[in-house]
């Protein structure tokens, strides 16, 4: 038997209920995995919500860890007792799962599957939005809208450790301190002087801004990124922001945005290697998630409305 997190209904966290079931035998082309670390993401409360919409009842999470414990028909690519991972492959929330055989990545030996599931998703982000969404300069002057979320800060981290200068942004004053050492200065992006202070700090403007926020922040960004810049809007947490795209191409300002496995295609070993490696080397810094019983995921769905704390969080099975 299994324990599942699924929900009938979309809506707020309490619709995410704990259930029993059988997992059946895989198809062709996938496996049975056991799950050890389940990761949370910020997609996985969009889902809950309906927000992407996928047929109910649903079981959200796109992130987890784990053993293989079935083939199906035709795999080749793993075997039974490997440890594998995957990111972005909706259906994470519980113990044992099905999913396809092609999803999964290795999980090297001197890595454990929590570690994995707090940084394959959020680090792939980071590192698309450094590699692939924009290529980051050493002495890029960036701007982070959002350096609060957990791809936020990884993203404050690793552009500083490749030269780049970086403020960083959060819309709750309790987490300018939690912010503060990550990036070189922390601004509270609803200060009625966030202007006046970030063209102090960048007095022409950013090379660079990274929307995690959206429609409460991205006038903002827009004020601030310098003419030909870059605007990158990796996420949207507060809703979809409205563009100016004349005002924005009038001044040369490049717009870029969606699905970060766009960036991954055909880099996906070098991009999964360089988030492993920066892990190890301590790029990432502090980074220890939060854990939860898989059956407290109502709870973690709670935590992230709540905007209450930040760093990762990871549902154990
Ligand atoms: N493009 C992609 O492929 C991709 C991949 C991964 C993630 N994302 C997106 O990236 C963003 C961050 O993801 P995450 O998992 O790192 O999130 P997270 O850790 O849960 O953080 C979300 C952040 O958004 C801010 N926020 C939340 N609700 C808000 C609201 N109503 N108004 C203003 N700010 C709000 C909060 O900042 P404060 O409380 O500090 O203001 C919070 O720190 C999300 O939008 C996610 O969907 C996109």
């Amino acid at each position: 038997m299994s324990t599942t997190i699924r929900f009938h209904q979309y809506g707020g966290p309490e619709v995410l209920v704990v259930e029993e079931e059988r997992v059946g035998a895989p198809q062709a082309g996938q496996v049975r995995l056991r799950q050890e670390a389940v990761g949370v993401n910020f997609i996985d409360t969009i889902f809950r919500k309906g927000v992407f919409p996928m047929s109910l009842p649903g079981v959200t999470g796109v992130e987890g860890a784990g053993v293989v414990e079935e083939l199906g028909p035709g795999v080749e690519s793993v075997q039974v007792g490997d440890r594998v991972a995957y990111f972005l492959s909706p259906g994470s929330y519980a113990g044992v799962r099905l999913i396809n055989a092609a999803d999964l990545i290795a999980v090297p030996d001197d890595l454990t599957a929590l570690q994995v599931a707090t940084i394959l998703t959020k680090g792939l982000t980071a590192w698309a939005a450094l590699n692939g969404f924009y290529n980051l300069q050493s002495g890029d002057r960036v701007l982070i809208q959002g350096a609060s979320s957990n791809v936020g800060l990884l993203v404050a981290r690793w552009a500083r450790a490749k030269g780049a200068f970086v403020i960083g942004t959060t819309g709750s004053p309790d987490k300018l301190e939690l912010i503060s050492g990550s990036v070189d200065h922390a601004l509270l992006s609803n200060d009625s002087g966030f202007q006046r202070q970030l063209s102090e700090l960048l007095p022409t403007g950013a090379d660079v801004v990274y929307e995690f926020v959206g429609r409460v922040t991205f006038a903002t960004s827009a004020a601030s990124v310098k003419d030909g810049g870059t605007i990158v809007t990796v996420g949207a947490a507060s809703g979809s922001p409205e563009v100016d795209q004349a005002e924005l191409a009038k001044r040369n300002v490049h717009l870029v945005g969606g699905p970060m496995a766009q960036h991954l295609q055909g880099r996906l070993g070098a991009a999964v290697a360089d988030v492993f490696q920066a892990f190890r080397e301590g790029t990432f810094g502090e980074y220890t998630p939060s854990t939860y019983p898989l059956e407290a995921a109502a709870l973690a769905h709670s935590e992230i409305a709540s905007r209450r704390k930040i760093g990762p969080m990871v549902l154990l099975p």
